[in-house]
């Protein structure tokens, strides 16, 4: 970060927040008679309160991830980071934020929701990042630049350097979301946050960890923005099921999973390839292909009626004409297909 500090990037009524504590706060022991929380006394597993600070859950994250504790905040997914990014430290109707696009469409609907200006940047027409317009785009009241790597919906990651001179040369938050860095040949930026605290990186386990219904999103930073982040949550964000579940869960390794899935998604990639229909295929670092086909809207349609439901990304600058298409088991894969090879055989003999 070039010369502000974290402290002056956060808003007035936040830093002087005086954050909600539960009466557990102060006990700091496993047994007790607890009188303090208006709760029922009879057990039933989840009778009591989770633990605001999820210690447990941390600690276990903190192994896998190779991040001190003090430095993850959780959230209800990590969508629930990304408005809190907001909540802590833009000022509704004075800062701004700037964002690539396209990309992740909560980005824009947090924005509104906390009534903050975004400014989109659109992706040079390689995908690759545009630092110097990013830059640009910045001014006195910029608090945050979003950017997603590998990017979600045009599937790749952007080059280390680009990433790091933003980092750099910002005077705000950089937020680096990596929703889908498991599937990624490119390294995570968590390495990055102790020298460079405008870094918040954001993971989640909804993607190659297989569970988006349990809402586990993670925030890696410094730790000053993680404590502001956990004063700003609602005290039990994280409910206690969820976490007993997580944590079964990440004792079962995904490893094979995630291998299956990048195998797959170069199998689907190059029977595509040899279709009529399908114009360019993107390189992909995720877990889904952006796909440009001849006619999007017929071909999204067709695999409606088919039962296949993908992500028609038509109408999205920058991705006319593409369908986003999520790598799914052998068996879905191949179904996706042999409809799409239907398609194209029907589009043929319409003609004829
Ligand atoms: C780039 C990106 N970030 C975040 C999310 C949401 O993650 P979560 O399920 O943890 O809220 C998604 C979901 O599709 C995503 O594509």
């Amino acid at each position: 970060m070039k010369s502000k500090n974290i402290e002056s990037l956060v808003r007035a009524n936040i830093a002087k927040l005086t954050p909600y504590s539960t009466a557990r706060d102060e006990y700091k022991g496993e047994l007790g008679v607890f009188l303090d929380a208006n709760e029922s006394p009879y057990s039933n597993g989840y009778n009591r309160y989770p633990d605001p600070h999820q210690k447990q859950l941390k600690a276990r994250l903190s192994a896998i991830k190779q991040v001190p504790c003090e430095n993850i905040f959780l959230g209800n997914g990590s969508d629930e980071a990304i408005d809190l990014i907001f909540r802590v430290f833009c000022e509704p109707r004075v800062d701004n934020v700037v964002a690539i696009a396209p990309s992740y469409g909560m980005y824009k609907v947090a924005a509104a929701i906390n009534d903050v200006e975004l400014r989109e940047v659109q992706l040079r027409e390689d995908y690759s990042l545009p630092v110097e317009e990013l830059l640009a785009a910045s001014d006195e009241n910029t608090k945050a630049v979003f950017i997603c790597s590998p990017n979600n919906p045009t599937a790749n990651s952007f080059a280390r350097e680009d990433i790091m001179r933003l980092v750099v040369d910002s005077e705000c938050i950089v937020v680096i979301d990596e929703a889908y860095i498991d599937f990624a040949e490119a390294k995570s930026f968590v390495t990055e946050i102790a020298e460079h605290p405008n870094i918040v990186v954001l993971q989640t386990l909804s993607k190659a960890w297989a569970m988006a219904g349990l809402r586990l999103g993670l925030a890696l930073a410094d730790k000053r923005i993680v404590e502001l982040m956990s004063q700003v949550k609602y005290p039990y964000n994280i409910n206690l099921a969820a976490m007993q579940i997580v944590e079964r869960l990440l004792s079962e390794s995904v490893a094979e999973q995630v291998a299956e899935i990048k195998s797959e998604r170069k199998v689907v990639a190059e029977a595509l390839q040899e279709m009529a229909c399908v114009e360019h295929i993107y390189p992909s670092d995720a877990n889904f292909l952006l796909v440009k086909v001849a006619d999007a809207d017929a071909m999204y349609e067709w695999l409606v009626k088919d039962g296949i439901i993908v992500r028609n990304r038509a109408r999205v600058k920058g991705c006319e004409g593409c369908l986003r298409i999520t790598i799914g088991l052998k068996e879905e894969n191949e179904k996706l297909l042999n409809s799409i090879r239907r398609y194209v055989k029907e589009s043929v003999d319409s003609r004829s």
